[in-house]
């Protein structure tokens, strides 16, 4: 299950990665926003936190216009590595390296193609689980 989170500044780019999820049967849960009037970024950068925190998503999805303050955001919440990402590489390197559990992104930012390709490599790749990067993520816990 996959927490989407989104201002009205990422919600144009939002309707757009939810059809590319609805498109290959990837299930979500979003927790907003539902329109573009203007709403404050840090409750839905929270809320996607939390669920991914506790455990009840696997991962999450946010946007704001730039992708900075949603992530900013997020990683208040222990346990999260939301990472900002604009190209693919850097999307499929936080999955390896910083086992990312939330991909921000920003609406006002990256065009569509890309970043449905952004969000495709940061689903589909796994954790290195190599010991100096598990090792490296401890430390950013501790
Ligand atoms: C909203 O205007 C804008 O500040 C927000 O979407 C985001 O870019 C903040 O970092």
């Amino acid at each position: 299950m996959i927490a989407l989170g989104c201002d009205h500044g990422g919600y144009a780019l939002m309707k757009e990665v939810i059809a590319y999820l609805d498109a290959n049967n990837i299930a979500y849960k979003n927790f907003g926003t539902f329109s573009e009037e203007s709403v404050d970024y840090p409750v839905y950068a929270k809320a996607v936190a939390h669920a991914v925190a506790n455990g009840e998503c696997e991962k999450g999805i946010l946007i704001c216009g730039t992708g900075i303050g949603i992530s900013i955001a997020a990683n208040k919440v222990k346990g999260i590595r939301a990472a900002l990402c604009g190209d693919v590489f850097s999307a499929k390197a936080t999955r390896e390296h910083n086992d990312a559990n939330i991909l921000a992104m920003g609406g006002r930012v990256t065009g569509v193609g890309l970043a449905l390709e952004i969000v495709k490599a940061f689903l589909e790749t796994p954790f290195s689980n190599d010991e100096r990067h598990i090792r490296r993520i401890q430390q950013i816990e501790d």
